[in-house]
């Protein structure tokens, strides 16, 4: 079966990104003037997705807003010939069917994930983080994807990272299939430095197998009192085959600070009406 539907998990509360989170969605910060939410949203339908689900709490209804069709601001651009911006909107409204569901409490992300079953039903499925923005000309879940297709197991989205890192991440006990594929056999979600089983780290992309769920449900709350995705992952790699998908692509950690500002650099030097001037501007900065 074809993946075709995706979750995109966006209840949690942005402790990180305080004061600006305070009365708007983290999702909805920008990245140069694009929403980061927007960036994951797109890479999903780049990817062949369909239908998206966004997993929403409270104070989430600028993210609805944003997928909406904004009929005031099409007929106030068009009435000013502004017709790039026009497009640049309606674009936006046009892209996907996005689906809404709340998750009431945050109880994690493997509740998170676990709220859109009656979505998902019995296929399977992408999970997409929305702190981790990946660039790459192919996407980092199509080339998931690509994997899944040959594999038809779970696909996580897995990187190295530096060994003082591993206890950011959920990282995996695995060993290599070939060059960029390897097979899961365990994980582990933030382990101590020192304590994880490689440096692979899982980067916030996921292929499920609709199995999921049912251990989802069974899925007690582990690290920090949340269900935790990565222990029903767990259980999953003991009943079923995973794979991890080792991408290609540059991925930012925009749910923190320096992360986000990396991208914010790096999306703006990419961009052909901002590049010169800001390239100019950060030389002359370095140099003062
Ligand atoms: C989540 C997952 C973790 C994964 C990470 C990727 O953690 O629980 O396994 O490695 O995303 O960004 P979070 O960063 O939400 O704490």
């Amino acid at each position: 079966m074809r993946v075709r539907k995706a979750i995109i998990p966006a209840a949690g509360l942005g402790v990180r990104f305080l004061p600006a989170t305070k009365a708007q969605p983290k999702e909805m910060l920008p990245i140069v003037d694009t929403p980061t939410i927007q960036y994951i949203v797109e890479e999903a339908v780049a990817s062949g997705i369909e239908d998206i689900l966004i997993v929403t709490g409270r104070n989430k209804r600028a993210i609805e807003d944003h997928f909406d069709k904004s009929l005031e601001l099409e007929l106030q651009l068009g009435h000013k010939n502004k017709d790039e911006l026009l497009g640049l909107v309606r674009d936006i409204s046009e892209m996907v069917d996005i689906h809404y569901i709340r998750q009431k409490e945050p109880l994690g992300l493997g509740h998170a994930v676990y709220c859109a079953r009656k979505f998902i039903g019995d296929e399977p499925f992408a999970v997409l983080l929305g702190d981790d923005v990946i660039k790459n000309k192919v996407p980092c879940l199509k080339q998931m994807i690509n994997l899944y297709e040959e594999a038809r197991y779970s696909v996580l989205g897995v990187q190295e990272v530096p060994p003082e890192h591993v206890n950011r991440y959920g990282m995996v006990e695995a060993t290599t299939e070939r060059e960029g594929v390897c097979r899961i056999y365990d994980l582990v979600e933030k382990p101590e430095v020192g304590q994880a089983p490689s440096t692979l780290a899982v980067m916030g992309r996921y292929i499920l197998s609709p199995r999921i769920f049912d251990i989802l449900a069974m899925t007690r709350p582990g690290a920090g009192g949340e269900i935790q995705l990565t222990d029903a992952l767990r259980s999953l790699a003991k009943a079923e085959a995973i794979y991890g998908c080792l991408f290609e692509g540059k991925r930012y950690d925009v749910g923190d600070k320096l992360g986000y500002l990396k991208a914010t650099v790096e999306f703006a030097l990419e961009r052909p009406d901002l590049a010169g001037e800001f390239r100019k501007y950060l030389k002359e900065l370095i140099t003062e």
